[in-house]
């Protein structure tokens, strides 16, 4: 089956055709930036843009980088509070027709690994880590999601991990790719010590310059990098567009 997938960032709002039974984008790649400010009207047309482009009017998913109950959006950590309340949904129906399904970006992300990525064989506790504007976390135990976990928001060092981990911590911090890659072995040797998971998958835009780094890391517990790369969230929302 076809279906939109939309994967809302702190930056830009990306929207490919995806074939939902391997995960295999069927198109291009479409991009907004995110508009500045992010008002729900503003929101609500940039999607509705990237619909129309793709001249779609078949299942959509979208993943939001918050939390989302039921297609109304809880949380806004990196984008405009006045979205928190939004129905999401309905207000994109009301810009294009189309009524989209939306989940959190790093649940989706998560769901497209566990179901066609490096979590495909994994049972236990899995946990995917998504490194960008934020750090966002999805949450598994035998290849069931627990969802809208906000692990990228524990406390590490005194501080949100976000400002130390994300990609936005290294490149407004000015930190070095050492002292970044330090900050984010702590992050997820400190997610292992509390959740013991059997595998942590990581994927995101922030990881996409791993030669950079990737000498410096020192993590302590099994981990391996997102099969779909940062490809995974518009994949895991085209799925959860199934169900609408
Ligand atoms: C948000 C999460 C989101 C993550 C990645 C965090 O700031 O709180 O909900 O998954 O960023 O976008």
């Amino acid at each position: 089956m076809d279906v939109l997938g939309i994967d809302i960032g702190g930056s830009g709002i990306k929207g490919a055709v995806v074939d939902v039974s391997n995960g295999v984008l069927l198109g291009e790649r479409y991009r907004v930036a995110t508009p500045k400010p992010c008002t729900r009207e503003a929101l609500a047309e940039a999607v509705a843009s990237v619909i129309r482009y793709h001249n779609w009017s078949g299942p959509v998913g979208c993943g939001y980088p918050g939390v989302v109950h039921r297609g109304v959006l809880a949380t806004a950590a990196n984008l405009d509070k006045s979205l928190i309340g939004m129905d999401f949904p309905e207000a994109v129906q009301a810009a294009c027709g189309v009524k989209p399904v939306i989940v959190n970006d790093a649940d989706a992300a998560g769901l497209a690994e566990m179901a066609s990525g490096s979590g495909k064989e994994l049972r236990g506790t899995v946990i995917m880590v998504t490194i960008g504007t934020g750090i966002g976390t999805a949450l598994f135990y035998n290849g069931k999601l627990v969802p809208n976990t906000e692990l990228g928001h524990l406390e590490l060092h005194g501080v949100d991990s976000e400002r130390l981990a994300s990609e936005t911590a290294r490149k407004e911090s000015d930190l070095s790719w050492k002292k970044w890659a330090k900050n984010l072995s702590d992050y997820l040797n400190y997610l292992h010590a509390l959740f013991a998971p059997e595998m942590i998958i990581l994927g995101g835009g922030g990881l996409k310059k791993q030669e950079k780094f990737v000498e410096y890391l020192d993590i302590q517990c099994p981990y391996c990098w997102a099969k779909h790369g940062n490809l995974a969230g518009i994949i895991g929302a085209a799925a959860t567009g199934m169900q609408a």
